[in-house]
């Protein structure tokens, strides 16, 4: 059976994407910090809806990123499960200009963002030796807007890693990414910060998580396509 993990699947875009493997016959690994209620309950949802999987829930703080990856890997030898696929969608979204970063915030801002989905496609590598892996981006990662300068140095370096790990796996392990724009607003914010997003970019279109999720799944799919970046973003990586 196809099998994928998916970090940061509890909620919002990570769900989805656990939503749209299950509903395509894959058994999908839900990975969650904090968010252990909601993972079990997807668990739960996913194995009523397909009941021949089993939608294991791994938790892990990427905080710590090679505590994280070595538990999350050494979970997946005890369930005698190979991914064929992994998605790094986990983050933190925290504003902050250049000046105003301290080095916690930075720390904070590369462990979960950076590190961990680094040292996970290490051991997803060493592990299950071939397959995909697909880091979920911004489209943030072509500006020097520094509103939220230290996420975005995050995302920035995990694109130049899709790249380089892109040739130096290959041919075994495809690496790529989708780069979205605003999908879901960030906590604290409502639609009308999504709808202001929106007008600011050449399709005028918002992007559903749906429309990132189809992105994902071409990219899983297409096996002659490696470290290629997909901007699922209306367009606004073109800059206005
Ligand atoms: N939302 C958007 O419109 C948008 C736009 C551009 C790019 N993106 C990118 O798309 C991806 C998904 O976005 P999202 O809005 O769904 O993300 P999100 O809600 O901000 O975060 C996703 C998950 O990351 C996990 N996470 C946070 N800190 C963690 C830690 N220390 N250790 C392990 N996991 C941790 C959380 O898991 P728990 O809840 O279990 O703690 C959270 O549910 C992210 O990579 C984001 O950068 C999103």
């Amino acid at each position: 059976m196809h099998t994928v993990l998916i970090t940061g699947a509890a909620k919002r875009i990570g769900e989805d994407l656990a939503h749209h493997f299950a509903q395509r016959g894959w058994e999908v690994i839900i990975h969650c910090n904090n968010s252990r209620g909601d993972a079990d309950r997807l668990s739960t949802h996913l194995r009523n809806l397909f009941e021949d999987r089993q939608f294991p829930v791994i938790a892990a703080d990427f905080s710590d990123p090679v505590s994280a990856s070595d538990a999350i890997f050494s979970e997946l030898r005890i369930l005698n499960l190979c991914p064929e696929v992994l998605i790094n969608s986990a983050s933190v979204f925290n504003p902050g200009l250049l000046a105003d970063t301290s080095y916690t915030h930075l720390r904070r801002q590369m462990a979960v963002n950076f590190e961990a989905p680094f040292m996970l496609m290490k051991a997803f590598r060493q592990y299950c030796k071939k397959g995909c892996i697909v880091n979920i981006l911004d489209t943030r990662v072509t500006s020097n807007d520094s509103r939220h300068a230290a996420y975005t140095l995050s995302k920035k370096v995990l694109m130049h890693l899709t790249e380089m790990a892109g040739l130096e796996w290959a041919p075994e392990i495809r690496v790529n990414a989708v780069a979205p724009g605003a999908v879901l607003p960030p906590p604290g914010q409502d639609e009308t910060y999504l709808k202001d997003v929106v007008a600011g970019t050449p399709l005028k279109q918002a992007v559903s998580p749906g429309d990132l999720a189809d992105a994902v799944w071409f990219l899983v799919n297409n096996g002659t396509i490696t470290g290629q970046i997909i901007y699922c973003d209306g367009g606004a990586h073109l800059g206005k």
